[in-house]
């Protein structure tokens, strides 16, 4: 088992909860090859835990304990599933200081974020252990005599969870819930940067009286993440995968799958448009537009990456959105008069330089930020960034930033916004501030994105469908009965009575 280091150790209440093994089974196991590998905090480029490096070898053995534990699990009545996930619920509530602690290190989100995101995250095991109880089928009137059609659902079967590092609590909850409440086993492959708090997550899983081989986690490094993906996806005993992540790989998992034609929930980039119009109410749309901007540094796929203004307004909302960008405290996650962390990886760092060059090169004009803050540790900074006059020409009007970089882009009218808000091949969420109640519901229809945020910012809860069309991708990961349904298969049968066909 590797070590622990002191910065992390000594801030933890129950250090029993840092697992850093993979779960198999019920059991602590380390990778076939004997390797491991290093877990990074970006708050300072340093070392402080490490993790068995599974490998697609490491694969088979995980499916075949999920798919035992399946044929037990899948005989769970709903009200022992959704006994399961409350105390799972329970116990996670229970432990979120370890847990926010956890997340600090591998994520660098402040402390105060990540204590936001275990609330999020519960909010999943919370919402899908009613929607265990929930699952439904249906009876239907039978065009000829004699016949009785009806429908049943049932679990699918093993499922894979493929997971990101910008919310690693919340993502592997909220495909896991649904899972789990849906009477489906798992094995999830959490992030290289993000492994732990998914091994709390299966310690805790454990207390809560899974059976061994329900919940399943196979950490690994960026190198072995490809193998290893696609052993989990052409495995003919999986019989779903549910990713989160970039477009590319999305791409890349689905041909993996279509080999056994299997289930796929894909959440996919965003590169979200944020619409200001002359009618809004600036302080409730620049509060709006901070709020989901500078979310863990701007690391979300439903993060507001292109923000476009209404002429008559423009000056207006940039100077009120500037004033509260640089009031921003940028800092380690752990301290806590921080209000922006470092991005997770460091190529984050060269993609956001890059996208302002570029819109410098374009005639874009940085209000604020601009820069990589070489002075905080050694960690992974950089400072909140506004670009003013963007234009369609810059990379940032078609490359999602996943990063503190925000681009103003002046509109005249409403036709234009739309047009230019849709100008991607994305179509996670958008979002409109609005004053006219036809505008908000012509918007409403007229973006093309899965989820449009009306006069509100990160829309994201339990009770409403997640996901996104175009290249954003395809499924709903919460909501009432389409979240639970992508777990669900449902059959249909036909009874033909005696004596009157
Ligand atoms: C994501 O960025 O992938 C998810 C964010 C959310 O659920 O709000």
């Amino acid at each position: 088992m590797g070590e622990i280091s002191p910065a992390i150790d000594s801030k933890l209440k129950h250090p029993e909860l840092f697992r850093n093994q993979a779960y198999v089974n019920g059991k602590w196991i380390e990778a076939k090859s004997g390797k491991r590998f290093d877990i990074i905090d970006p708050g300072t480029n340093e070392k402080f835990a490490s993790c068995p490096d599974m490998a697609a070898e490491d694969v088979d053995d995980a499916v075949k304990a999920a798919h035992e534990a399946f044929l037990a699990y899948r005989t769970f009545t709903p009200r022992t599933r959704a006994d399961l996930l409350a105390k799972f619920d329970a116990l996670i509530r229970e432990h979120k200081d370890d847990l926010a602690t956890i997340l600090v290190f591998e994520t660098g989100k402040p402390l105060a974020e990540a204590y936001g995101e275990i609330e999020y995250a519960t909010s999943f095991t919370r919402w899908f252990a009613g929607e265990a109880e929930r699952i439904q089928g249906t009876t239907f009137p039978a065009a000829m005599p004699g016949r009785r059609i009806f429908t049943i659902k049932q679990p699918l079967g093993v499922c894979a969870a493929l997971v990101p590092w910008n919310f690693p609590i919340a993502m592997v909850l909220r495909k896991a819930s649904a899972a789990l409440a849906a009477g489906c086993t798992m094995v999830a492959k959490p992030s290289p940067e993000t492994p732990l708090s998914a091994l709390t997550l299966a310690y805790l899983a454990e207390k809560a009286g899974y059976p061994k081989g329900v919940f399943n986690v196979l950490p690994t490094t960026l190198a072995n993440t490809p193998s290893l993906s696609e052993a989990l996806c052409r495995h003919p005993t999986v019989k779903k995968v549910s990713f989160t992540g970039s477009t590319r790989v999305g791409k890349i998992l689905s041909a993996h799958c279509a080999s056994t034609l299997k289930k796929l929930t894909l959440e996919l980039g965003g590169n979200c448009p944020f619409v200001v119009f002359d009618d809004a109410n600036l302080d409730q749309a620049c509060d709006a537009l901070m709020a989901l901007k500078f979310r863990h540094a701007g690391q979300a796929c439903v993060t507001a990456n292109r923000v476009y203004v209404q002429k008559g307004v423009y000056d207006e909302f940039a100077a009120l959105l500037a004033a509260k960008t640089q009031e921003i405290r940028v800092g380690h996650g752990m301290d806590k008069s921080t209000t922006m962390g470092p991005v997770t990886v460091p190529t984050g760092l060269d993609k956001v330089a890059a996208q302002v060059e570029d819109a410098k090169k374009h005639g874009g004009v940085v209000v604020t930020g601009g820069n990589r803050i070489t002075s905080l540790n050694n960690g992974y900074f950089f400072e909140p960034t506004i670009i003013a006059n963007a234009t369609q020409k810059m990379k940032i009007a078609s490359e999602e930033t996943f990063g503190p970089l925000l681009a103003l882009f002046p509109f005249d009218t409403e036709e234009e916004a739309v047009k230019l808000a849709n100008d991607t091949s994305m179509g996670l969420a958008s979002y409109c501030f609005t004053k006219n109640v036809d505008r908000i519901w012509r918007m409403f229809e007229n973006l093309e994105a899965g989820m449009i945020g009306l006069n509100s910012g990160n829309s994201s809860a339990a009770e409403s469908p997640f996901g996104g069309i175009k290249e954003s991708g395809f499924g709903k990961e919460s909501g009432k009965d389409v979240a639970i349904n992508e777990y669900l298969i449902t059959k249909t049968g036909t009874l033909t009575l005696e004596g009157q066909y």
